[in-house]
């Protein structure tokens, strides 16, 4: 499948997704176009991962239409469609082969399978050692992949993710679990991929707002299963909407081009938390 670039890489139509007795989310309409860096904010159980499992397919909603890439849920034979579609996501880690070596685990990303179900070809591993090499993890080749990190274990699912070289590229909290040093060089690989011709249109799922850097786009709120409001980072990185979003009171403050957020800690009048 080509990249249709007439079409948004993601078209969310009425979507609405219960589990009884909630409602998880409520009526969400929601596009993105390429090339549209988007980050989605959002207070514990507003919704996010739930969205992101919905848009790759790994979670059906109870109502409304998906569509990537002009290609409707449904209607399409959907492992073609995911093979366009990047997730980074704790949520899938445990889904890996515990015993498998990180490079066949990279390797399978070229079928967007979490399990390893052939034997790949030697370009494909040439190109998974690559992608590997390219994030500073080659080192991890031939070990087990449960017994990596936290952080080892982020940069094999980002591997694995950018070697299908998807139009869409999700990443739901992909810093959770990274070292301070991990998580800069992170962040900076991220900028760097955003600004790339053959960049992926990524998604960024986050609750820290240092994270979001100036690549992004628009930033999305969702508050109670809903789109609560979005526009770009000077609109929405500010005291009045984060205070709203995550029921705080709370300060923003911009150093360079880096957002950074405090949180009145509950109870103590004037008196702020680094979030
Ligand atoms: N399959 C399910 N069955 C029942 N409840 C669910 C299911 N999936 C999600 N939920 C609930 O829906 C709400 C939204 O969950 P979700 O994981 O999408 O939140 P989130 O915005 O990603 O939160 P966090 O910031 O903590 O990661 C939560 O209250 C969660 O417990
Ligand atoms: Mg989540």
């Amino acid at each position: 499948m080509s990249r249709l670039t007439s079409h948004p890489i993601l078209d969310l139509e009425n979507i609405t997704f219960i589990r009884e007795p909630r409602t998880i989310l409520d009526n969400v309409t929601w596009q993105i176009q390429p090339g549209m860096h988007t980050a989605l904010l959002g207070g514990n159980g507003s919704g996010k991962t739930t969205l992101i499992r919905i848009l790759t397919g790994y979670e059906w909603p109870t109502d409304g239409e998906v569509t990537v890439l002009g290609k409707r849920f449904g209607s399409c034979c959907l492992p073609d469609v995911r093979r366009h579609i990047g997730l980074v996501s704790s949520a899938i880690a445990p889904r890996f082969p515990a015993q498998a070596d990180p490079l066949d685990i990279v390797a399978a990303g070229v079928d967007a399978a979490l399990g390893i179900f052939r034997d790949f070809t030697r370009s494909e591993l040439a190109r998974a050692r690559a992608a590997l090499e390219a994030l500073n993890a080659g080192h991890l080749i031939g070990r087990e992949y449960s017994t990596l990190s936290q952080g080892e274990q982020q940069r094999v699912q980002i591997a694995r993710a950018l070697i299908a070289r998807p139009a869409l590229l999700a990443l739901d909290e992909p810093c959770g679990g990274l070292d301070p040093a991990a998580r800069a060089h992170f962040l900076d690989d991220l900028a760097q991929l955003a600004r790339s011709e053959s960049a992926p249109t990524l998604l960024l799922v986050t609750h820290h707002i240092d994270e979001i850097g100036p690549w992004i786009k628009r930033v999305t709120a969702l508050k109670n299963g809903q789109i609560f409001q979005e526009g770009s980072r000077d609109e929405m990185l500010c005291d009045s909407v984060l205070g709203k979003v995550f029921g705080c009171k709370c300060r923003v403050q911009k150093e360079g081009s880096v957002y950074s957020m405090r949180v009145n800690s509950a109870g103590i009048s004037n008196s702020f938390v680094e979030y």
